[in-house]
């Protein structure tokens, strides 16, 4: 081992004080030092002759000087005689690219524009984290720890501690938002939410949502039916209809689904529709009182809309794309359609 310990110092200093400047000597050092007949391999031969409990000591050792030598090898990479020729190659900048430039994903572009959507009628856009507590993603929405509401979403716990959550709907946000910061609060909350479904065409344990609070002195579902209508106008067309239909969240005092006039058919019945006019693009209502105290609103001082939509069905209904799967598959053949897609609105 002595005799092991000796040798690497000695090489150790060698590799310090080398003074290398021209490719040849870098090319030498490699030789000796990393290459496939070098000194390294002496050494490690000798390591057989080192006591066995001796011989994690020997093997960091060598490492070492391997590591030493590497680095130097690295730092005058600059001086290799195969790097000069691309090193000193003019290079012209203007020539153009060649092969294919790359595009944004179309949720990106979707995300995008909804924000400038909402942007244009003073929305800003908040988010926050995914991995939730039970508080924000379900008690402070009003539903409870034996609530049915639960099981409509399956929930991922977080190593199997069922406080930890990754959140499964962006209505998280409003609570920390509400929480942290005082009326008004008009914001828009895109992100990722996580559901413990089998993957297929129309469903994944990942996806998008966009979720939107408005709350302020008076508000009303006027001003909740007006705010979708100026988003969907603006993102599918100045024709499109909306209807609204009770609905049921524990987190809204009335709740609605909001449905849009079927843009591909203009209503007749298509198979995007499933023939019937109108296709469902999100959840909404009045915030409920109640979820109104749990985050420090006083609800007869304030009232507010809520409501949340999934990014990927906008998208799939814009781009008429029929399976969900491709979002998350990264072909190229899929993402570089969407190569010219510019913000329209
Ligand atoms: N969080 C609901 C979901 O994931 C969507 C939703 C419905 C959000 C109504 C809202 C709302 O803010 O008011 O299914």
């Amino acid at each position: 081992m002595e005799q092991l310990r000796q040798l690497v110092e000695k090489y150790q200093q060698e590799v310090e004080q080398l003074q290398i400047q021209t490719a040849e000597e870098l090319e030498n050092f490699r030789i000796k030092f990393l290459g496939s007949k070098s000194i390294m391999k002496d050494l490690f031969l000798e390591m057989k002759g080192v006591a066995n409990e001796q011989k994690k000591d020997a093997g960091q050792l060598l490492n070492s000087l391997k590591i030493k030598a590497e680095d130097k090898f690295a730092e005058l990479a600059h001086l290799r005689s195969d790097r000069k020729s691309s090193l000193q190659a003019p290079q012209d900048w203007t020539l153009p690219v060649s092969g294919k430039t790359g595009s944004r994903h179309p949720l990106t572009i979707v995300g995008n524009e909804i924000n400038s959507i909402f942007g244009k009628i003073g929305f800003s856009v908040a988010e926050a984290r995914e991995i939730e507590d039970d508080w924000h993603n379900f008690s402070a929405l009003n539903i409870a720890a034996d609530h049915p509401a639960r099981d409509m979403q399956d929930t991922f716990f977080v190593q199997q501690n069922p406080d930890i959550v990754l959140r499964t709907h962006t209505s998280s946000v409003q609570v920390r938002l509400m929480e942290n910061s005082k009326p008004p609060i008009r914001s828009i909350m895109p992100g990722r939410v996580y559901r413990n479904e089998t993957i297929s065409a129309r469903a994944h344990c990942f996806f998008h949502q966009v979720e939107g609070l408005y709350i302020d002195k008076k508000v009303s579902f006027v001003d909740l039916k007006q705010t979708l209508y100026f988003f969907v106008t603006q993102f599918f067309g100045k024709e499109v209809k909306i209807r609204f239909r009770p609905s049921y969240f524990p987190f809204t005092e009335p709740s609605a689904e909001m449905d849009i006039s079927c843009f591909i058919c203009g209503g007749s019945g298509c198979s995007v529709c499933k023939q019937s006019g109108w296709v469902e693009i999100l959840g909404c209502g009045m915030v409920h009182p109640q979820v109104l105290i749990n985050c420090g609103i006083d609800p007869e001082a304030h009232s507010g809309f809520a409501f949340g939509m999934g990014i990927e069905r906008l998208t799939m209904l814009k781009y008429q794309i029929k399976d969900l799967r491709l979002f998350s598959e990264n072909d190229q053949r899929f993402v570089q359609q969407f190569a010219n897609e510019t913000i329209t609105s």
